[in-house]
């Protein structure tokens, strides 16, 4: 789409002025003074999200074991009331939605499920580009198999080490090729794949393909509905703000509820008969049949109160406010910044572009420190990117216009040489 900003703060102002999810911004706890960027790392805590887990923590305090089975707390029911509350984000029944764990065992239990390796069809094929874990997971999985990552794994290599193209994974799907996972949104430059297109060719191969939605969901509506894939997984901490190590999400698309879990435990089990106790594991016929052991109800209560705000801001409105910051920010990185040798690693069009800008510069890295002094919060990933974050939740397109005014002002006074060049162990 194309964005006609105008320049200086009152522009800014008065594109606040007409935001009509303006008002979500006094929900959250936000320091006064800081322009906070690194909602794609840590989402901020909303009122909303507090009362959810004090409610869950007084359950607790008056109800002690019973809080799992009374009736309308039912908290051994947790996942499924999460599950249904999140399946709206990515237009996929509220059945096929758990809420489970951490990401990196989700994937564990998603390729333990979906890998079936035969002699001639054994690959998974993944990027060089998503987050670690992902590939950690797959490593691991394949090792459990007998098989060896450098047998077992189809590497696709970035041309740019920034994107990917839906021609290259396309062409990486060969024959042998037994299962992808891709992330939907690369975590440093923030590209978005064409999810339909590269779903779409993989089942034409007989491939089964899962997403990583960590960098999207909640911030890039999704239609599992026309998708299809597989299986998905994200973490609930990034744009969902459900706090830190929040219980992470698992989609699985109910062409599969019948098969059996790769990580089974006896919370999979169907609840009528879950407390009789078998060794026979009659396992649920919905995504809740992915459950393993006993639900983390502490880390997933903040996500309750954070969802239903979902609910009413509506991610439809969220995804076109975000990407109305973004260009902002891109619009205004062109005007003020590029004369410094900034540069943006991010897709430019909307249908490319996840919820966050990758901003980059050969002095990243201390730009980056420099800026938290500055009293904002973005961060930094190697070797050249501030990833900066304008969650349409909370962030304004004033903030907008201050964050880069400040890294003038940093860029300007050269405020970033007092810095080392040495990053510490939560860039
Ligand atoms: C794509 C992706 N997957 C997984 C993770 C983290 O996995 P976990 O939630 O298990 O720590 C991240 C963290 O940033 C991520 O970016």
């Amino acid at each position: 789409m194309a964005y006609a900003f105008k320049k200086g703060l009152e522009a800014a102002k008065e594109m606040d002025q007409e935001d009509i999810l303006r008002d979500f911004r006094q929900r959250f706890y936000l320091n006064e003074g800081e322009i906070y960027m690194d909602g794609n790392s840590l989402g901020l805590c909303s009122k909303d999200a507090e009362e959810s887990l004090l409610s869950v923590l007084e359950e607790w305090k008056t109800m002690g074991i019973n809080i799992w089975t009374k009736p309308k707390v039912q908290k051994f029911l947790y996942q499924d009331h999460l599950g249904a509350l999140t399946a709206p984000l990515i237009n996929a029944d509220t059945d096929e939605v758990t809420v489970h764990s951490n990401t990196t065992i989700n994937i564990h239990t998603a390729i333990g499920t979906f890998y079936e390796p035969t002699e001639t069809k054994y690959k998974i094929l993944v990027d060089d580009l998503n987050f670690p874990t992902d590939r950690h997971a797959v490593d691991g999985q394949l090792r459990l198999r007998g098989i060896s990552p450098e047998k077992g794994i189809a590497l696709l290599r970035s041309r740019d080490g920034k994107t990917l193209l839906a021609e290259d994974i396309i062409a990486a799907m060969t024959p042998e090729v037994a299962l992808v996972l891709l992330p939907s949104v690369l975590y440093r430059s923030g590209q978005l794949l064409d999810m339909q297109r590269i779903t779409d060719e993989a089942r034409k191969r007989d491939i089964v393909i899962g997403w990583d939605l960590s960098h999207s969901i909640g911030a890039v509506p999704h239609d599992f509905k026309a998708i299809d894939p597989d299986f998905a997984l994200w973490c609930s901490y990034k744009y969902l703000n459900g706090g830190p190590g929040a219980a992470a999400g698992l989609f699985i698309n109910r062409r599969h509820f019948e098969k059996p879990a790769g990580l089974p435990g006896w919370h999979g089990n169907i609840k009528e008969t879950q407390f009789e106790l078998n060794h026979h594991l009659d396992k649920a016929s919905y995504a809740g049949g992915w459950q393993s052991g006993t639900q983390h109800v502490l880390s997933m209560a903040p996500l309750e109160g954070s969802l239903k705000m979902y609910q009413e801001a509506g991610i439809k409105n969220l995804r076109e406010k975000s990407l109305k910051l973004t260009a902002y920010l891109r619009y205004l990185i062109e005007d003020r910044l590029t004369t410094y040798g900034f540069t943006v690693g991010t897709p430019y069009e909307d249908e490319h572009r996840g919820g966050h800008i990758a901003l980059e510069h050969g002095e990243a890295l201390r730009i980056n420190e420099a800026l938290k002094d500055a009293g904002v919060v973005p961060d930094f990933r190697y070797p050249n990117v501030i990833r900066l974050a304008p969650v349409p939740l909370y962030v304004r397109f004033e903030d907008v216009y201050e964050l880069v005014e400040r890294i003038v002002d940093i860029m300007e006074n050269r405020k970033y040489e007092a810095y080392a060049d040495k990053v510490g162990p939560v860039a």
